[in-house]
C-alpha cells in the first residue's frame, strides 16, 4: 500500500515513531513519490539523502520561489489575494538568485561563526537563567513548556531587539504560524490558520523597523531597518519577511532541538554519562541533536525543466518536498543513524538542509544548544520523565509540545 498521503497528516508527523516508520517506508519503496491529497496541490515527495542533497545544491535548476513549504490549497489562494504570491513572504527561504544573494549578504557576517562567537557570553547568561529557572522549580517541571519553548525565545529576540515584555507576544505568534496544523495551537481563523497571525507579525515589525531607523542601536533590527540593497533602502515587504524568519526560524527549531536533545539524553543515560565526563564533547552532542531531532521537517523546490529523476518523469514547474529527517536516518549516508551518539561526525547530515539556501543561522543554533547542556548538565544529578512527552502535530516544523520531568539539581 502506498501511504504517502500520511505525510500530509499532522497525526502521523507529530510522532517521531510513526513519522520515522513512515520515512523508511518510502525510502525503501517509494523515494520518489508523487502525492495527491484533495487538500493540496499536488507534489513529489523526497526521502533518499543522497537525492535531497543533489536538489538543495542545484538552486538554479531547482527553485524555492513559488512554492516553498506545504501549505494547503484554500490557504495558498488566500495568500495570494492578500498578498500576491504564493507564499505570502517575501523571505530568503522564498527567493532565488539574484535577489536571494544579495539580501542574504545583508545578514551574513551578522551570521558567521565569529560574530557568532561574540555573542557566547550573552548567550551563556541566558542559559544560566533558564537552568537556574529548572533549579527554582523544585525537581520537577514541565521541559518544553517551562524551559526549552523560552531559552532560543530570549536569545533570539535579544539579538533582534525585542523587548523581553514582548516575547509572550512573539512566542504566541511563532506558535500559531509554525504549529498552525495542531489544533491546540491553531488560531483558527476563517483560513484555518496563518492569515492573521502574519498580519499581526507585519504590524509589530513594521512599527520597529520605525523605531530603529529614528534609533539606531547594536541589534539586528537596526541592521534590517538601516541596510541598503543596490544603493537603495529595502523594500517593506523585504524587510518584515526578514524580521520574521528571523524570529520564527531562529526559535521554535533550537527550542525543538533543546527539548528532543534532552529527550535523546534521558533515552541514553550512556550518552548522558559520556557527555559528563567529557565536557570537550558538547559541541559535537548539539550537532548530533540536531541531526536526531531534524526540526525542520521539509522545505520545497519547483524545476524549471523537465527531468528524468530516479526513474521518474517530472515536468518543468513541478514542485519537490525535500524531507530532512528521512535524510537524516538514511543508512546509505549515514552509519547507524537510528542511534543517538554524541560522538558522531555530522559533517553529513542535512538538518539545517544544504547548497544556497543552507540555515544562515546554523552556528547560532548550534551555540545555543551547547551553551544550554554546558550549563545545565554539571549541575543537574539526575533526571527521569515524570509522564510521556508529548508532540506537536505538524508537518513543517516539528517537535516536542510537553515533556514533563523529575530530576535533582
Ligand atoms: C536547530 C535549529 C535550526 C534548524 C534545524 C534549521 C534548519 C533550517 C533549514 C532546513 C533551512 C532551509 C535550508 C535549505 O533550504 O537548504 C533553514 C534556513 C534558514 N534558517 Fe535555519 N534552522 C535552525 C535554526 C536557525 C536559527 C537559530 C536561525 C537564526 C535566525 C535560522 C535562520 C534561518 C534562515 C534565515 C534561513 C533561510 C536561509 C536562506 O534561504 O538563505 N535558523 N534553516
Amino acid at each position: 500500500m502506498n501511504r504517502n498521503l500520511d505525510l500530509l497528516d499532522p497525526v502521523v508527523m507529530g510522532d517521531e515513531v510513526s513519522m520515522y516508520s513512515l520515512f523508511e517506508h518510502l525510502r525503501e519503496t517509494d523515494p520518489v513519490s508523487y502525492v495527491e491529497h484533495p487538500d493540496y496541490e499536488p507534489f513529489w515527495a523526497l526521502t533518499r539523502h543522497e537525492d535531497i542533497k543533489f536538489i538543495s545544491q542545484n538552486n538554479s535548476r531547482f527553485l524555492n520561489n513559488p512554492r516553498t513549504v506545504l501549505v494547503q490549497r484554500e490557504f495558498e489562494k488566500a495568500l495570494l489575494e492578500q498578498f500576491g504570491t504564493r507564499n505570502g513572504l517575501e523571505t530568503l527561504i522564498h527567493m532565488d538568485a539574484p535577489k536571494h544573494k544579495k539580501l542574504r549578504g545583508v545578514t551574513r557576517d551578522w551570521f558567521k561563526p565569529a560574530a557568532i562567537g561574540e555573542l557566547s557570553g550573552d548567550i551563556e547568561a541566558i542559559a544560566k537563567k533558564y537552568v537556574d529557572k529548572m533549579e527554582s522549580l523544585g525537581g520537577e517541571c514541565d521541559f518544553v513548556k517551562e524551559i526549552s519553548l523560552l531559552y532560543p525565545l530570549r536569545v533570539i529576540m535579544s539579538i533582534i531587539g525585542v523587548a523581553p515584555e514582548e516575547e509572550p507576544m512573539m512566542l504566541k505568534l511563532t506558535q500559531e504560524l509554525f504549529g498552525g496544523a495542531d489544533p491546540s495551537q491553531s488560531r483558527g481563523d476563517e483560513t484555518g490558520d496563518g492569515l492573521g497571525v502574519l498580519m499581526d507579525f507585519f504590524t509589530y515589525f513594521t512599527a520597529l523597523v520605525e523605531e530603529r531607523k529614528a534609533n539606531p542601536r547594536d541589534d539586528l533590527a537596526t541592521v534590517l531597518a538601516n541596510s541598503l540593497v543596490d544603493g537603495e533602502p529595502m523594500e517593506q515587504l523585504d524587510q518584515i519577511s526578514y524580521f520574521i524568519i528571523a524570529a520564527t526560524a531562529g526559535h521554535d527549531t533550537t527550542s525543538a532541538t533543546v527539548g528532543g536533545g534532552l529527550k535523546a539524553l534521558i533515552e541514553h543515560p550512556d550518552q548522558l554519562d559520556k557527555l559528563r565526563s567529557n565536557p570537550d564533547l558538547y559541541k559535537s552532542a548539539a550537532r548530533e541533536m540536531i541531526r536526531y531531532t531534524a526540526p525542520v521537517r521539509h522545505m520545497m523546490r519547483t524545476t524549471t525543466q523537465d527531468e528524468m529523476f530516479q526513474g521518474q518523469s517530472i515536468k518543468a514547474g513541478e514542485s519537490l518536498c525535500l524531507w530532512y529527517p528521512a535524510a537524516n536516518r538514511d543508512s546509505t549516508a549515514i552509519e547507524n543513524p537510528d542511534v543517538f551518539d554524541i560522538e558522531r561526525d555530522n559533517r553529513n547530515q542535512l538538518a539545517f538542509g544544504y547548497g544556497g539556501h543552507m540555515c544562515l543561522g546554523q552556528h547560532l543554533a548550534i551555540l545555543e544548544t551547547e551553551m544550554f547542556f554546558r550549563e545545565l548538565i554539571p549541575r543537574l544529578k539526575s533526571i527521569e520523565f515524570a509522564e510521556d512527552p508529548d508532540w506537536v502535530q505538524a508537518i513543517f516544523v516539528g517537535g516536542l509540545k510537553s515533556m514533563p520531568v523529575r530530576y535533582q539539581f
